[in-house]
């Protein structure tokens, strides 16, 4: 751990106090959904399998989970605009109450295309629960149910994020070091997430 801490330039959110903010969502989550018995969380492949395996044991109604993976990027690191489904979901959500856990939401393309998509299987309800929000990115505007933190425009990584895949692993949300993700004489990323 201590190699990736290296590349790590700051902390934006401990581990403390993203832990704390899960026991409130987790709360905020259970009361809305207290006399509803077909609830299902559907994670948001890969990014928000950390967040979500620490949610689902702060939620205390009874719950079924599944996964979907969507490839929101091209090849590289520029935003393509392109959304596709990798792994769908296993259940049929028909009459379910779904709770869609994500990780971040940036420019809410990906949002954008998972609750357009999971709408036409005829869910009882849809509402999402992120992690981060980042506003300053939008480009699609996509309602959001619950919410973690608000991050601003920076490369983030850590608690299930990734940079090249890498860094997942952090307890943090934290901001890596520039010189990793900018070419230089570059002083933005090619994208932010
Ligand atoms: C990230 C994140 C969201 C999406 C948000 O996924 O997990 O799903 O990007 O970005 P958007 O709002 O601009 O669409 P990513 O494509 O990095 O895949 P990963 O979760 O597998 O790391």
């Amino acid at each position: 751990m201590r190699r990736l801490l290296n590349d790590v330039e700051k902390v934006l959110i401990s581990e403390q106090d993203i832990q704390a903010r899960i026991v409130e969502l987790g709360r905020e989550i259970t009361a809305a959904y207290t006399d509803q018995d077909r609830l299902l969380l559907i994670c948001v492949l890969k990014g928000a399998f950390m967040f979500l395996a620490d949610l689902v044991r702060q939620i205390e109604v009874r719950h079924a989970v599944d996964f979907i993976e969507i490839s929101s990027y091209g090849s590289g690191t520029v935003s393509s605009g392109v959304v596709r489904i990798l792994l769908d979901l296993e259940q049929d959500i028909t009459g379910r109450h779904v709770l869609i856990v994500e990780d971040i939401v940036d420019t809410g393309r990906t949002l954008d295309y998972i609750t357009r998509n999971l709408q036409t299987r005829g869910p009882a309800s849809l509402r999402v629960c992120t992690l981060l929000n980042k506003p300053s990115r939008r480009e699609i505007d996509v309602p959001l149910d619950f919410v973690g933190f608000e991050v601003p425009d920076e490369f983030v990584a850590g608690y299930g994020l990734d940079f090249a895949e890498a860094y997942r692993n952090l307890p943090f949300i934290g901001v890596l070091k520039p010189e990793l993700y900018k070419p230089q004489g570059q002083d933005e990323p090619d994208s932010c997430r």
